[in-house]
């Protein structure tokens, strides 16, 4: 299976097959962030990303298909991402698809791309149904239940940032480069852990939502009563920042856990599996095996490579939907329309959809 990857600022593309046992062997993993097309505006810039995959995207594919040895007579489908993401992207991605499955002959299966994360773990490890899923990248902060290929309940989301967005754009205000995760980790390791000490937020609250925006506003408060801050300074934000980022992270999923157990304790999942980008973050990874541990739960982390976007995830759940029969008619993937929302799962306990911040955005 060709899975294609385009919907935030990686071109990517993977060739994955699956064995007669379930398992998967990786035959080719492709990716081309765009890090250096955005740098300079601090941020993803959605138009620019929508060209760079433009322009990269066949390089990628024949690539891809080049270290896998394989042609595209060979593949048993082509699967790629078909939201939620930014449109321009996932527009590239989709039509790329298209072209390819029509030209060859091959089924195309359009996937979401919150399924290929929250199967992502699956690639590499022996991850039965069910399990509880962390996704924290730099759109999505949500947990998810994973019941199944398919089944899938959402717990929480985030009222307002992404973890990962929230990194950036912290790092941005305190202008030490991007992407901010990586940096903020870097100088918090130098930082003094107990000079700022921000609180968790949304503590008083025993659901399972996120919310960023007030640790987000309380650190630029601090960061501007410092005249002019030193380098000491940045790195003692950076650590009370990250601290309050995984304490909160940990604490979301602990009720995510208590609420599982509670609702029907003989069916309750025993494994955590942290997905996206933000599942680098090493002080986040601690914070999330202590409670683990504390829980009597098992944590699964994938490989940072198969954590942030690639097309290897995408390709996997192509193939599980071919092997489960739950991949679209012919007809309907062919005339799926690329969807900059997409929610995975119904929101929480029978809930409606809200719009706006509540809404299927989140
Ligand atoms: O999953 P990903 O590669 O892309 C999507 O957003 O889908 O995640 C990228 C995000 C960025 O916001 C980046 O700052 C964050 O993951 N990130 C980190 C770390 N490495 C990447 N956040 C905190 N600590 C890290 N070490
Ligand atoms: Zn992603």
């Amino acid at each position: 299976m060709l899975g294609i990857e385009t919907s935030c600022d990686d071109t990517t593309a993977a060739v994955v097959q699956r064995m007669d046992d379930g398992t998967y062997r990786i035959l080719s993993n492709e990716v081309w962030a765009q890090h250096d097309d955005h740098r300079a505006y601090g941020g993803v810039v959605p138009e620019i990303a929508a060209r760079s995959h433009v322009e990269r995207l066949d390089s990628i594919i024949l690539k891809a298909m080049a270290k896998a040895d394989r042609n595209f007579k060979d593949l048993d489908g082509v699967a790629v991402t078909a939201g939620p993401g930014l449109i321009g992207g996932v527009v590239v991605g989709l039509t790329t698809a298209k072209a390819i499955a029509l030209t060859h002959g091959l089924p195309l299966i359009p996937v979401n791309h919150l399924e290929g994360h929250a199967l992502s773990v699956r690639l590499t490890e022996k991850a039965d149904f069910p399990y509880l899923l962390l996704l924290v990248s730099g759109g999505h902060t949500q947990l998810i239940k994973v019941d199944a290929l398919g089944q899938y309940q959402r717990l929480g989301t985030t009222i307002d940032d992404a973890a990962g967005e929230a990194f950036d754009k912290t790092a941005k205000l305190l202008g030490i480069g991007q992407p901010g995760g990586p940096m903020i980790e870097e100088k918090a390791k130098l930082g003094n852990l107990g000079r700022f000490s921000f609180t968790s937020p949304l503590k008083h609250r025993k659901d399972c939502d996120f919310s960023f925006s007030g640790l987000k506003t309380a650190l630029r408060l601090e960061a501007e009563a410092l005249t002019s801050p030193t380098k000491q300074d940045v790195a003692d934000l950076c650590a009370g920042f990250q601290e309050a980022a995984a304490t909160h992270l940990s604490l979301r999923t602990q009720n995510a856990m208590d609420l599982l157990s509670k609702d029907a304790p003989q069916k309750t999942p025993s494994r955590l599996v942290v997905a996206g980008g933000v599942a680098a973050n090493l002080a986040i990874r601690q914070k999330l095996e202590k409670l683990c541990h504390s829980q009597g739960w098992e944590m699964v982390v994938p490989p940072t490579k198969y954590c942030t976007d690639n097309g290897a995830m995408i390709a996997l759940a192509g193939l599980e939907r071919l092997a489960a029969g739950l991949a679209p008619p012919q007809d309907e993937a062919m005339a799926m329309a690329p969807r900059a929302r997409w929610p995975l799962a119904p929101p929480p306990l029978g809930g409606a959809f809200g719009g706006g911040k509540k809404g299927p955005k989140a």
